[in-house]
């Protein structure tokens, strides 16, 4: 029998292609990679990821917990800003903490006296080209940069996590960027057992210098004598997953619209953040449409492509690379059917994981 629409698809055959690059990566460089819980946190192939990767990092205890429970080895935990409500339970889940802030390090460095210790870094550089998501923009909180400041509290951290690369599928600028981190950083980069570069570096993409890459990162702690970390999100996952959707209507206003049982603003908000099109393959052929979400708001649209043949009711559209950024903002916008999950297994089986009914969109309220 086949699922009953929407469901996000994560292929695991698809998954396993990054998660080879990710475990090359490691043996060629040395670096640790931490899935990055942000982006991707469908712990039901957890148990798949954790034979390629070294353990997640997290931006909340939420996540921490997480991460500590269903993915097991390394957790970090970093927070833009930790409770005092929530510290404890925080440090109870994770091997590291990086704090945010020297205000923040201040505050809660001895509750975190059992675990490792370490500070992010901004370097006020970034490869971001959206200033909604640029670490580096003007004013940033993510982080401390003046090394003047930093110095005075080495003594109560080892390490820290710099996150400057964002959707970064050229090397060669993460390597000008690096050498930058390293000319601000040097002394306190000195002093460090270990560095996180963060994640947002596409090195499981077509064509990166995967070599090159890890020869660098290789360089990098070898200087300076540090364990370095990766923290990837996107790179984990990119192009693993599809929501498969079903055609519900078709209109012509002008143009040909196609509106499926799905929703851009509740299943992939992250696009319309970036006003950004959904992706289909192979999008080619004679009939252009324009693919519509069914919730109410007007701007609730997917893109427009090309399909071989006229689309009727009932068709189906794969939407690609629904996997970062995606599971994690779902939302009950307009009540709209949450996509249930299901994973294709290796050998082409499909299990569904997880169905969402009226009483998880009743209780997600009160
Ligand atoms: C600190 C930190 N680490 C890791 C990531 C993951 O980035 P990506 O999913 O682009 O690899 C992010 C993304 O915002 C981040 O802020």
């Amino acid at each position: 029998m086949s699922l009953t629409t929407p469901y996000y698809l994560i292929d695991k055959s698809k998954l396993l292609i990054n998660m080879e690059k990710v475990a090359r990566l490691r043996e060629l460089s040395g670096a640790r990679a931490l899935l990055a819980l942000k982006c991707f946190a469908t712990w039901s192939v957890f148990d798949f990821m954790r034979e390629y990767m070294d353990g997640t990092t997290s931006s909340s205890l939420n996540e921490v917990r997480l991460g500590h429970e269903r993915f097991g080895k390394e957790t970090h935990a970093y927070s833009v800003a930790y409770a005092d409500y929530e510290i404890d339970e925080v440090v109870s889940h994770a091997d590291k903490i990086i704090f945010n802030s020297i205000g923040q390090l201040d505050r809660f460095a001895d509750r975190a006296a059992g675990i490792v210790r370490g500070l992010r870094l901004n370097p006020g550089i970034s490869s971001s080209s959206f200033d909604l998501a640029d670490p580096a923009r003007p004013f940033s909180r993510l982080g401390e940069w003046d090394v003047k400041k930093v110095e005075p509290v080495m003594d109560r951290i080892s390490g820290f996590m710099i996150h400057n690369n964002c959707e970064n599928g050229d090397f060669d600028l993460f390597d000008r960027m690096l050498g930058t981190i390293e000319e601000k950083f040097a002394p306190l980069l000195k002093r460090a057992e270990w560095v996180s570069l963060g994640g947002g570096i596409h090195f499981t993409g077509e064509n990166y210098p995967l070599e090159k890459f890890a020869e660098r990162l290789k360089r990098f702690a070898g200087e300076y004598g540090v364990q370095v970390y990766l923290e990837p999100g996107e790179a984990s996952i990119t192009k693993s997953t599809t929501l498969e959707t079903t055609v519900l209507d078709l209109l012509d206003n002008g143009k040909h619209l196609a509106v499926v049982d799905s929703s851009i603003e509740a299943h992939m908000l992250d696009l319309l953040i970036y006003r950004e099109n959904a992706k289909l393959s192979p999008n080619t052929g004679q009939h252009r449409y324009m693919v519509c979400g069914k919730s109410c708001l007007a701007g609730d649209i997917f893109g427009e492509f090309d399909f071989e043949k006229e689309l009727k009711v009932g068709d189906r559209i794969s939407i690609q690379d629904a996997a970062g950024y995606t599971m994690v903002k779902k939302n009950w916008f307009n009540g709209v059917k949450m996509p249930a999950i299901a994973i294709r297994e290796l050998d082409g089986n499909i299990r569904t994981v997880r169905e969402f009914s009226y009483a998880d969109y009743e209780t997600s309220l009160s």
